[in-house]
């Protein structure tokens, strides 16, 4: 009582600081949401707005308009945001499927032009070279004709005959192949691997919502339980499986350069675990000129893309070719042993607790860390290391979840 008879007289003694410490707050607060940190539902509602508009003009076409903006199938937005990079991620509602809305990079160039006024599309066969050309440049993949034919179509078993709609369909499909998130989920479909693509509306594509991997790696929960390791184990055996498949799977093995545990996610009532964010993966030889094209390296931390990480030459001051870590390195660093400061582990990752055997913190520390190098790691664990890590915890996971169910 005393305090609120006293209030307003605190608060004009210390008006100053009051001013000062509400601006830096709503500063904060701004800065917040300037950096996509926070986000609000009203900026997926305008993601909607603009793409309704831009149907209604005629500009954008795709299976998801008409739900979106005639019927209204598509409900319950909800905004999607921790630091995005891209401009929109927002989950929708449709018929009992969660879809996630993500836009391709703006300021793209139209691949119609303008000869004296007049507008030229490229023939069919030139569209279909340029499919092509894209793939080869961004995941060096040459397409068998098939597969362009069906890139080149928005669905890909309906050939549109009337010239005006089907430049329409151009202008679209341009834009959404220079994503690598809509390039991989429709080339892969096969694969299991990456989000299942549902539908797209102008630059703006859907994918098949997944979702989070329980984050029992955070600082705020404390529970440790044994039921809480078990599922710890599950998750990282299929992490690792995974990660086998983009080893394996493809024509060349896929590097993901963005890693965190908030990329991967599950499919909704199965147990199939994808990777989420699609613009850091890439196949080894993509990297590969990715780094090597750094003009000039002082230091190794330059040579980096991301987790992928090579050195730098000291002599030539360029960055040495190959990439030099792997995907087992990076999530046995950043996912599985969590994030350390030198040599000390500040936030334990998912395969730390107190149910951790010493065989399997020593693995994964060499899983890590290789060479033991101090700073940044640059090697890939051998196959033995890999090996090692899949039999133990193929056996802890077993032995701790067989206790559990039986
Ligand atoms: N298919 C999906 N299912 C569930 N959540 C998703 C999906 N796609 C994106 N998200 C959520 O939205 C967040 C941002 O999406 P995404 O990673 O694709 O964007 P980004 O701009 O590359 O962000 P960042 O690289 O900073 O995470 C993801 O971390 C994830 O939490
Ligand atoms: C593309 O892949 C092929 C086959 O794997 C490889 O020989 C070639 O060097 C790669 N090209 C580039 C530019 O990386």
């Amino acid at each position: 009582m005393l305090l609120t008879r006293r209030l307003p007289g605190l608060l004009y003694t210390y008006r100053y600081t009051v001013y000062s410490i509400v601006i830096l707050l709503c500063t904060f607060v701004s800065f917040l949401f300037k950096w996509n940190i926070l986000c609000m539902n009203i900026q997926a509602w305008q993601h909607v707005k603009k793409m309704c508009n831009l149907y209604e003009q005629g500009v954008a076409i795709g299976s998801l308009c008409a739900p979106l903006c005639i019927t209204r199938d598509i409900h319950s937005l909800t905004c999607h945001s921790f630091e995005a990079t891209k401009e929109a991620v927002f989950s929708a509602e449709w018929h009992n499927i969660r879809l996630v809305f993500k836009s391709v990079p703006k300021d793209l160039q139209a691949i119609h032009w303008f000869d004296n006024n007049v507008i030229k599309y490229p023939t069919e066969k030139e569209f279909l070279t340029t499919i092509r050309t894209i793939v080869k440049n961004k995941l060096n993949l040459t397409l068998a004709y098939d597969t362009a034919v069906r890139l080149s179509r928005l669905k890909p078993t309906y050939e549109e005959k009337n010239k005006e709609k089907r430049h329409k369909e151009m202008d679209n499909l341009w834009f959404l192949l220079q994503d690598n998130e809509y390039l991989l989920s429709t080339l892969f479909t096969d694969k299991d691997v990456f989000p299942q693509l549902l539908g797209t509306c102008g630059p703006y594509f859907a994918v098949e919502y997944l979702e989070p991997v329980p984050d029992i790696s955070s600082l705020l929960t404390i529970s440790d339980s044994r039921e809480d390791w078990g599922k710890r184990l599950k998750v990282g055996m299929q992490i690792l499986d995974l990660l086998d498949e983009l080893e394996t799977g493809f024509r060349e093995p896929f590097y993901l350069c963005d890693i965190k545990i908030q990329h991967f996610g599950f499919v909704k009532g199965g147990n199939k675990l994808k990777f989420i964010d699609l613009d850091g993966v890439l196949p080894k030889s993509v990297v590969n000129t990715i780094i090597k094209e750094t003009e000039r390296c002082e230091r190794d931390d330059d040579c980096d893309f991301f987790d992928c990480r090579s050195r730098c030459n000291k002599k030539t001051r360029k960055c040495s070719a190959p990439v030099l870590n792997n995907n087992l390195q990076v999530v046995c660093e950043k996912i599985f042993l969590g994030w350390r400061m030198s040599t000390t582990v500040i936030v334990p990752g998912l395969l730390m607790s107190q149910h951790t055997p010493s065989e399997l913190a020593s693995i994964l520390r060499q899983c890590a860390n290789p060479e033991g190098v101090e700073g940044k790691p640059r090697t890939a664990p051998e196959a033995e290391i890999k090996k090692r890590l899949y039999d133990i915890l193929s056996e802890i996971e077993q032995s701790v979840n067989n206790d559990f169910f039986l």
